[in-house]
Formats: C-alpha cells, sequence, structure tokens
C-alpha cells in the first residue's frame, strides 16, 4: 500500500475533493518521546519497528494556517519568512501537501509559526505535521477522529502521529500493513510537577536526517538487533512510573532509553553521532548533579541538544547548574 491509498481508505468521498473553506489553522505541540521510535518497517508509510512513547510539551509547538489563493503555487513562510521553494523544508511540505489534491487543482498560502527552532532535533516535523494534518482537516472541512489525523499525520512524519494530544502519548507500532493500527493513543494521566527543560547547544539544522539516519541504522548497525528487545523492556517501565508518579524510575528507563539509541547509531556505518562536545560535557553535568542529590535525567533526539528531565521542586538548583535553561511544565 502507498500513502495515496491509506489516504483514500481515511477520506473516502472526500479523497480528491475541493475544500469547503476558504482557510484553516491548527496549533500542534512538539513531543518529546521518553522511549524513543527509531527505526521503520516500511519507510514508506512510516510504520515502525516499535511502539514508543512521549510527552508532549504543552505551549511549545508549531500554528501553520492555511489560506487559498489564487496563485498557481504554493507559497510557505516560516515565522513571516517566505521559504525558497525548492528547499528541502519547503519540497517535504508540498509533497504532503500533493497527497490530497488533483495536481494545480489549487494552491495555498501556508504561514507557519513555530517557537521552537526547526530541525535541530527538537522534533519540528513532530509538531509542524500534526499542525499542517489539523490545518487540512479544517479547510477541506473532513471532521476527521484523533485516530485518523494520526494515521495521516504519521505519513509525513513518524513522530508527528503522537503530536496530535497534549500530554503522555503511546504511539502503538501495529501490526498491519497498511497501518490503520499505528497511531498515537492518549495516556489520560495528568503530572503537573513534570518539568522538561531544553538545553540548547545549536539551533542549527542537522547534517543528517532522522529519516537518513535511522534507516543507516537499521541496515547497519550491528547494535540494532537488540534495539525492540530495549524498547520492550523499557516501554512498561516507563508506563509503570507514570501511572506510580515514580520519578526516578521514569527518569532513568528515558535517559537509559536514549543513551541505547544513541548507542545503535554511534555502531552504524558510515557512523552517526548528533553530539558536539557541548552536548557531552552537558551530560557529564546532569550526572554530576545526581551525583550531588539531585534527581535529574536527560533525553537526547536527532540533534544535539539536550532535554533534562526533572521535578518542579528542583527547578532553581538546576537553573543554577544550566543558567540558559528552557523550563517548560507540560501540564
Ligand atoms: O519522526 P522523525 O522522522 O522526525 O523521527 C523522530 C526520531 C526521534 O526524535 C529521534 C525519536 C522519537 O521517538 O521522537
Amino acid at each position: 500500500m502507498n500513502k495515496r491509498e491509506v489516504i483514500k481508505a481515511i477520506l473516502q468521498d472526500a479523497y480528491l475533493q475541493l475544500p469547503k473553506n476558504n482557510s484553516g489553522s491548527a496549533f500542534a505541540p512538539t513531543n518529546i518521546a521518553l522511549v524513543k521510535y527509531w527505526g521503520k518497517r516500511n519507510t514508506e508509510l512510516n510504520l515502525p519497528m516499535t511502539s514508543s512513547l512521549s510527552i508532549s510539551l504543552g505551549e511549545k509547538g508549531a500554528k501553520t494556517t492555511l489560506t487559498l489563493h489564487e496563485k498557481s503555487f504554493d507559497e510557505i513562510y516560516l515565522n513571516n519568512q517566505l521559504i525558497a521553494i525548492d528547499s528541502a523544508f519547503a519540497k517535504k511540505l508540498i509533497q504532503f501537501l500533493d497527497l490530497f489534491r488533483v495536481s494545480h487543482s489549487h494552491h495555498f498560502k501556508i504561514d507557519i509559526h513555530a517557537n521552537i527552532p526547526v530541525a535541530a532535533g527538537l522534533a519540528s516535523s513532530a509538531c509542524g505535521f500534526a499542525a499542517l494534518t489539523q490545518a487540512l482537516n479544517k479547510i477541506y472541512g473532513w471532521n476527521l477522529s484523533f485516530k485518523e489525523l494520526s494515521i495521516l499525520a504519521r505519513l509525513g512524519s513518524g513522530s508527528a502521529c503522537r503530536s496530535i494530544w497534549n500530554g503522555f502519548v503511546e504511539w502503538q507500532a501495529g501490526k498491519q500493513m497498511d497501518g490503520m493500527d499505528s497511531h498515537g493513543e492518549s495516556i489520560d494521566i495528568q503530572w503537573p510537577e513534570l518539568s522538561i527543560g531544553l538545553v540548547i547547544m545549536s539551533a542549527a539544522e542537522k547534517k543528517i536526517s532522522s529519516r537518513e539516519a535511522m534507516q543507516r541504522t537499521v541496515e547497519t548497525s550491528s547494535l540494532y538487533k537488540v534495539w525492540p528487545e530495549k524498547v520492550a523492556n523499557d516501554l512498561p517501565l516507563v508506563k509503570q512510573a507514570i501511572a506510580q508518579k515514580d520519578f526516578i524510575l521514569l527518569g532513568k528507563t528515558a535517559e537509559s532509553n536514549a543513551l541505547s539509541m544513541h548507542a545503535t547509531m554511534m555502531s552504524a556505518w558510515p557512523p552517526v553521532s548528533y553530539a558536539l562536545p557541548e552536548t557531552t560535557s552537558a551530560m557529564q553535568q546532569v550526572w554530576e548533579l545526581r551525583q550531588q542529590g539531585t534527581d535529574v535525567y536527560f533525553t537526547q533526539d536527532a540533534g544535539p541538544n539536550l532535554k533534562l528531565i526533572f521535578l518542579k521542586q528542583d527547578s532553581s538548583v538546576i537553573q543554577r547548574f544550566f543558567p540558559s535553561i528552557e523550563i517548560i511544565h507540560p501540564f
């Protein structure tokens, strides 16, 4: 099955119809995986090898507005700046829009406002495709369910299927070839004390996309074969930690999961490392703080930045160690 067939199965009669409205707008939070998604069993449909579990970052994310316009091409603005139509960013977005329309039948002005650095491992594609999918739902008037929106967002970027919800979200890997059982599911537990701190080493665009790095890892890394076992071990632990509000279990499982994911990349060939020297020293600082008795843990995605995980009560100690940290309260 290809993307168009999946979209047709979801939209049915509404597939390839003209928009019902002149504009559609939606916000989606970015999400940080506590148990990571790394590796696909189907690269066309972004079907993952394993399930994963994330936390959405509340007000940090992207707001996307689609407006129909008379021009014969799409125009993309990111934070009010016109994006070159032949850039990788624009191409990926337009390819996604093309899946939903008869070619040249209509075009959009696309306005994206993101309050996180784009393409720097801060899961900007996750909130980007989740917001875009929901803006499409509004402009075309599809009235889709969250589950259907999650499946469509996944076709843009895997992790986007988790950004349809706030709070904790599990992405069920699913078993079906068409991926209709591979979507996010909200976990209805609030944890108001939980804090996430963004430690930004670089907002520059990453040198290797997560898509490419993942594929290379699956194909060449000798450590990849143990990755599904690691996830099978960590997922129930993180769920237990959330249910029991066991912060130490949550932190250590998330940190260990992230380090294991990066180990699979380091053992790929050619090797992939997203770390800068500053990333490694920030990790050492976290370990140092833990030795001094502060319960703080980190996770890292496809970029050099770290996301610290801690409880509100420890905010001031952590701020002293990481003066530039941006603290987010997801609940
Ligand atoms: O959805 P993608 O292709 O941007 O991949 C995301 C991969 C990680 O951020 C590293 C892990 C995750 O689960 O979000």
